[in-house]
C-alpha cells in the first residue's frame, strides 16, 4: 500500500530518532547557555523503547518506507543501538538503514554497528580546524576523535561515508577547501549544507547562509566540477564530481533551491511524535495510542490520516513568510532529527 500526500508525493523515507541528547553543544542547534546542566531532556519512559520503535516503523515499511535513517540528538548515546538496528534492518521492505552521528563514539560502535546490519554512516563535520570546530560545537570532542570514528566506519565498510558540514558564513566557510582537500581521494564524499532556519534558537539570518552557487565557483576556481545525476528521486544533495577524478562532493541548498516537490521523508521523534516536515509546529502524537493499546490497524489509519493531510513545502515558503513577518514557532534540530 502506497500513502500519497496532497502533493502528489510518497512516503519512502523515514528518520527516527533516538534521543534529544546530544554529547556536543552546537552553537546553531543546542546552544550550552540554554542547554545547561539543568535542562530536562526527555525521561527514558518518555522516549519510545526499542519494541515501539520497530513495532511503528514495520508499519511505515508496510506504507512504502524503504529507507531508514536514525538521528539524535546524537544517536550513539542511546543504549544499546546495535540491537534495535538489527531489528529494524530486518523488517520486510526495508532496504538500507543509515546513521547521522557526529562521529564521537563512532570508533568503539563502528564494528557492532555493521555486525548488527546498519548500512552506512553519515558523520557531521563542520570544520578540520580545531578551534572553529569547537567553537562552532560548544568546545567538545576533538577533531582526531572524529577521525578515528571515521577510520572505524571505512575499516567495518560502513559505506559510502559522507560527511556533512553546515557551512555558515564568517564562521566556517573559509575552511571548506581544506575540509575538501584532506577527503578528496578517499572515497568519502563531502557534502556541504547551507545553513538554515531549522528551529527558532539559532536565530538564523539569511545573510549567514553562503549559497552553494557561490560557495560551488569558489571551489571549482581550484578543483574543476561536474554535475552529476542523483542516486534516487528526491536526494536533498545535488552530485558534483571533481573532473580530476578525485571523487564525489555535494550541495544541499533547502536555503537557495529547495527540494520540496520531491520530499518522501517523515520524521519520528524520540517521544514518537511524528513530523511531516523539518520545519514542523505540530506533529502526531505516536506514543499514547501506542501504550493504550491501539491495534496495528488503528496505528497504520492515524499514519496514513496524517500523510495523505501532508501539505508541507516549508522552504520554498520560507521567503514569502519571511518578507510578510509570518514566520514560524518550529522543533528544535536535536528534537526533530535533523
Ligand atoms: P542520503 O541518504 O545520504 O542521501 O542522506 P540524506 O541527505 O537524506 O540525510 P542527511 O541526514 O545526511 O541529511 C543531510 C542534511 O540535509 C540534513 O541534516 C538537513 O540539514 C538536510 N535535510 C535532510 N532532509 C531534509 C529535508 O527533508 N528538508 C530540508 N529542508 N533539509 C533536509
Ligand atoms: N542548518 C543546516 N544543517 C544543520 N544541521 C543542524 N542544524 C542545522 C542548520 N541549522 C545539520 C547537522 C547534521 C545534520 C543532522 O544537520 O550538522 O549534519
Ligand atoms: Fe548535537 Fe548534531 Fe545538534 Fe550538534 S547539530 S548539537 S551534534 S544534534
Ligand atoms: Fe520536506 Fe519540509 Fe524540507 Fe520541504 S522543507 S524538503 S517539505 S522537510
Amino acid at each position: 500500500m502506497q500513502f500519497i500526500d496532497r502533493k502528489g508525493r510518497g512516503l519512502r523515507d523515514l528518520r527516527i530518532s533516538v534521543t534529544d541528547r546530544c554529547n556536543f553543544r552546537c552553537t546553531y542547534c543546542m546552544p550550552e547557555e540554554k542547554y545547561h546542566r539543568d535542562f530536562k531532556f526527555l525521561a527514558t519512559d518518555q522516549r519510545l523503547t526499542f519494541s515501539e520503535i520497530v513495532r511503528v516503523t514495520r508499519l511505515f515499511a508496510s506504507a512504502g518506507v524503504r529507507k531508514l535513517r536514525i538521528t539524535g540528538g546524537e544517536p550513539l548515546l542511546r543504549p544499546a543501538l546495535a540491537d534495535l538496528i538489527g531489528d529494524l534492518r530486518a523488517l520486510p521492505g526495508i532496504e538500507e538503514v543509515a546513521l547521522t552521528t557526529n562521529g564521537i563514539l563512532l570508533a568503539q560502535h563502528a564494528a557492532g554497528l555493521k555486525a548488527a546490519g546498519l548500512d552506512r554512516v553519515t558523520v557531521s563535520l563542520d570544520a578540520l580546524d580545531e578551534r572553529v570546530f569547537r567553537d562552532m560545537n560548544g568546545g567538545r570532542g576533538s577533531v582526531d576523535r572524529v577521525f578515528e570514528g571515521i577510520n572505524a566506519a571505512l575499516e567495518a565498510d560502513l559505506t559510502p561515508i559522507k560527511i556533512n558540514a553546515v557551512v555558515q558564513r564568517g564562521v566556517n566557510d573559509h575552511t571548506v577547501p581544506e575540509l575538501l582537500e584532506r577527503f578528496r581521494g578517499s572515497g568519502v564524499i563531502v557534502r556541504l549544507i547551507e545553513f538554515m532556519d531549522v528551529g527558532n534558537i539559532n536565530h538564523w539570518k539569511e545573510t549567514d547562509t553562503v549559497p552553494s552557487a557561490e560557495l560551488r565557483e569558489r571551489i571549482a576556481e581550484r578543483w574543476p566540477l561536474r554535475e552529476v545525476s542523483s542516486n534516487y528521486d528526491g536526494e536533498v544533495s545535488t552530485r558534483y564530481v571533481y573532473e580530476d577524478g578525485a571523487g564525489e562532493i555535494g550541495f544541499i541548498s533547502s536555503v537557495t533551491n529547495p527540494f520540496c516537490g520531491s520530499c518522501h521523508r517523515a520524521r519520528l521523534s524520540s517521544d514518537g511524535q511524528l513530523f511531516t516536515c523539518l520545519f514542523a509546529t505540530m506533529g502526531t502524537d505516536l506514543r499514547q495510542p501506542l501504550r493504550d493499546g491501539a491495534s496495528d490497524e488503528e496505528l497504520a489509519k492515524i499514519i496514513r490520516q496524517v500523510w495523505t493531510r501532508r501539505a508541507d513545502r516549508y522552504s520554498e515558503q520560507r521567503a514569502a513568510l519571511r518578507r510578510e513577518g509570518r514566520e514560524i514557532q518550529k522543533m528544535e534540530m536535536y528534537y526533530i532529527g535533523g
